[in-house]
């Protein structure tokens, strides 16, 4: 289904996926683009599973909402709105597959913990999570990572560590998983994570029946491959495009090379799609469900960001402008005059970056 999918069909596996989710992804994954074992089905995580979510995690979180603007609907040439999970606990979508992962663990693995690694945002989801169903969360990050979401995640009540890349952080990840027990839980590459995101279609199909495409920021792809589950299992009619940066595309080459592959380069000003390896699991539904992923650049989505702010008064980090500036260039393809939504994901910025990207 996907248009940037030339490989011509799917992986078919029929390994446990909650098992090689918990593994940790070790630094030569993917780093050779040959093909990843076949370890994972897009059947794999089901509309069942997503409804379960649902059950699961809302009575915990907010339901956010579905706002829609002239002014954007104008600029994009569309009837467009924005779904806002900047409101959700948290301040991004992460929290609700954190939350319907660490809602599943068994008495023993919530006694001995878990352990993630995150740019920030899933590392927040988790440690809020955490606290939530009263386990220990450790969340490895890159030295870099943005200063205010160390904070909150720290301010969460989990610990957070450091190492200056993700090769090493991977290797201190398993290291620590093997000594401690801990649960690993991936920010992306996990069917708990991908249900728990797709929570986010079932409400936007709700909100908005009449959506010809909707839009949606790439990282890792547990957030479009849980929006395209979501949406396309009840609505195959419904166009799903995902956004990644110019300067850190994995899953749009991934789809091209029919497997999982590794960021060629990472230099971009949206640290939450700043995403080193494809995922397994998610590469099967983004295969099997997504409707094609384009890029767009850093310029294009701090001009989003600030048109965003502009017109809905919504201040969002880069990450969740990405989806908005691939609708305002024309990048997402959608039809003039159709009804979109685009997914606005997250809203913690880096005060210090906002300063940065500030109109001259
Ligand atoms: C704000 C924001 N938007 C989008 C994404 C992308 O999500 P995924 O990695 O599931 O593709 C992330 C990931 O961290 C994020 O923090």
């Amino acid at each position: 289904m996907s248009a940037v999918n030339t490989s011509g069909g799917q992986q078919v596996g029929t390994t446990n996926i909650p098992a090689a989710a918990d593994k940790v992804p070790g630094p030569d994954d993917g780093a050779r683009n040959e093909p990843a074992a076949p370890v994972a089905h897009w059947s794999d995580v089901t509309i069942e599973d997503v409804f379960a979510a649902r059950d699961r995690i809302m009575p915990f979180l907010h339901r956010t909402p579905l706002r829609s603007s002239a002014t954007l609907s104008r600029m994009t040439g569309t009837e467009f709105s924005l779904k806002i999970e900047a409101f959700q606990r948290t301040g991004s979508f992460k929290t609700r597959g954190a939350l319907n992962a660490l809602l599943q663990l068994n008495d023993e693995q919530k006694a001995r913990g878990v352990i993630t690694l995150s740019a920030g945002n899933h590392g927040q989801g988790i440690a809020w999570a955490a606290r939530e169903v009263g386990t220990k969360a450790v969340v490895y990050m890159p030295e870099g990572a943005v200063p205010t979401k160390v904070e909150a995640i720290r301010n969460y009540g989990a610990e957070a560590r450091f190492a200056p890349d993700m090769d090493t952080i991977r290797e201190l990840v398993a290291e620590c998983q093997r000594e401690h027990g801990y649960t690993f839980i991936s920010p992306y590459d996990d069917a708990r994570i991908v249900a728990g995101q797709a929570v986010v279609g079932l409400e936007i199909l709700e909100d908005a029946p009449d959506v010809e495409t909707v839009v949606v920021p790439v990282g890792g792809g547990g957030l479009i491959a849980g929006i395209a589950l979501g949406i396309k299992a009840q609505r195959p009619d419904i166009r799903v495009v995902g956004v990644e940066p110019e300067g850190a595309t994995v899953v749009r080459p991934s789809l091209q090379a029919g497997h999982p592959v590794r960021a060629e380069k990472i230099e971009t000003i949206a640290d939450g799609l700043a995403a080193p390896v494809a995922g397994v699991l998610t590469q099967a539904i983004i295969e099997h469900y997504v409707d094609d992923v384009v890029l767009v650049s850093d310029e294009e989505i701090i001009n989003a960001l600030w048109t965003i702010l502009d017109r809905t008064k919504i201040l969002v980090e880069p990450a969740g402008a990405a989806a908005t500036a691939a609708l305002l260039t024309g990048k997402a393809g959608a039809r003039k005059g159709s009804r979109t939504v685009s997914v606005l994901s997250g809203g913690n910025i880096d005060p210090a970056k906002l300063k940065t990207i500030l109109p001259g």
